[in-house]
Parts: structure tokens; sequence; C-alpha cells
């Protein structure tokens, strides 16, 4: 990873469409770096498209084992491909499931749930677009991260791990999502720190209060560390 935030346009570089760079935001980079796939293991990305940390997981994992990059959307299967071709990905399929109902006949020793959301931690950048607007779309977000966090926690093998992620500050696509899971299945929540400035997760927001457990999250704020918003929870198995 590297870091060049006086870079203006790195897709426009020979070395971008030769495969040899991506260029994504710093806290993209993290989750995959968070989530530390080894070498031959089996991974699924539940919500993969356009491909930026899919292609990360598979640089970390050599391109060894296999990585199932989930998408809905059959539109956006064509820039995952792009992506994946582009950089030399070998060890990837791409699947098309809703990811909550991902079918549960494999299980996985990573998951990465980096899941649709309102999208908040991309303000900053976006400047003269960012104005929150409440939509019946986003209102239903949580519900649906919900069940796509419960069915990622089903899909981990005994000793797995997850990455639940979002680019949103809205705690109720956030903390109140994993308190849901903890509420709901045998999870905990393992240290996390991916060696940039982050808070913890919050406990309360308006009426509602999260589970003590989620000040292991972390949020990363665009001011502190210079890159699109991000949530993180790092999740396995009680054992
Ligand atoms: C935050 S983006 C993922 C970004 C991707 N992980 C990356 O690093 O390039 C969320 C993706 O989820 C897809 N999506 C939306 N609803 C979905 C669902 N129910 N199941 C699977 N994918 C879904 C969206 O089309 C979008 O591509």
């Amino acid at each position: 990873m590297y870091l060049t935030p006086t870079l203006k346009s790195p897709g426009n570089l020979i070395e971008y469409f030769l495969g040899h760079i991506h260029p994504q935001a710093l806290t993209s980079c993290l989750a995959s770096i968070v989530l530390a796939p080894e070498e031959n293991s089996y991974v699924l990305e539940m919500c993969a498209a356009p491909g930026g940390k899919t292609s990360h997981l598979a640089q970390l994992m050599n391109n060894t084992g296999l990585i199932v990059a989930n998408e809905l959307y059959p539109s956006r299967h064509i820039p995952l491909g792009h992506t994946l071709e582009r950089l030399g990905v070998l060890n990837t399929v791409i699947t098309g499931y809703q990811a909550q109902e991902f079918p549960l006949k494999q299980r996985f020793d990573y998951i990465l749930a980096d899941v649709p959301c309102s999208g908040e931690g991309g303000f900053r950048k976006k400047k003269e677009s960012s104005i929150y607007r409440e939509t019946s779309e986003k209102q239903k977000l949580p519900d649906l991260q919900k069940k796509i966090i419960l069915r990622g926690f089903d899909l981990l093998k005994e000793e797995g791990e997850m990455l639940y992620s979002t680019c949103t500050y809205n705690p109720e696509e956030n903390e109140s999502v994993v308190s849901f899971l903890l509420q709901n299945r045998d999870a905990v929540l393992l240290p996390l720190d991916a060696g940039f400035n982050s808070e913890t997760g919050i406990l309360e927001w308006r009426d509602g209060k999260y589970d003590t457990e989620v000040q292991k999250t972390a949020r990363f704020y665009p001011h502190r560390i210079n890159s699109v918003g991000f949530f993180m929870a790092r999740i396995g198995r009680k054992r």
C-alpha cells in the first residue's frame, strides 16, 4: 500500500492499465488489511463490486486459496470482472446472490461484509453534494444490513473471522447492526487495530442504546485520517 495524497488521477496512468496499481481510499485499504486473510484460505466477500477490496484480499493471499466475490447486481459484475482481470487476480470466482441469502453450503475462514450503506463517509470528498437526505431506500438499509451480518456470521467456520464495514457514520447502520448480531448470535467482537487514527464505537444515539462491546469497533473520521469516513467491526465466534 502506498499513500499518494497529491497524485490527481492515478486511474489515467499507464501503470493502472497494466494492472500494477489500483487506487483506493486509505480506509478502504485498511478493511482488507484488518481482515488479513491467510494464504490458501476460503474467503467470501459478500458485496464485492467494483472489486477494490476483493483484489486487495487476493494480493494479501498471494493469489492462493479461493475468494468468492459476491455481488447482487449483474451490471456491476462487469466492473468487478474488469478489476480482477486487470490486476491479474486468479483465485476468485464471482457469484450473484443476495448477500443475506447466500447459500449455507460452504463455510469460510474469512468474510468481508462491506455492505451497501448511506455513504456519509464520502461527503467531505464530494463537497457540493454533501447534504444528507432521508429517502425510503436509506431507511431500509439497517434492515438489510442486519440480515447480511447474520448470514455472514452463519457462513463462518468455527475459527473464522468476519469484518463488517460501512463508509457511513450513521449509528443505525453501524453500532446498532453490530449490537443486533451480538443479541442474536454467539458472536464476539475482536480487537481491532488498523494502525491509523480511529475512535471507538459509540454506546448511544438518539433513542438507541448499544451493547457495551461495540466500544471494540472503530470509527474513522475524515478530518483525523484524511480519507473517506469508515466504520469497522471485527467479529468472531464465542468459544
Ligand atoms: C459498499 S459497495 C461494495 C464495495 C466493494 N466491497 C469494493 O471494495 O469495491 C456495496 C455493494 O453491494 C451491492 N449490493 C447491494 N445490495 C446487495 C445485496 N443484497 N447483496 C449483495 N450485494 C448487494 C451493491 O451493488 C454494491 O456494489
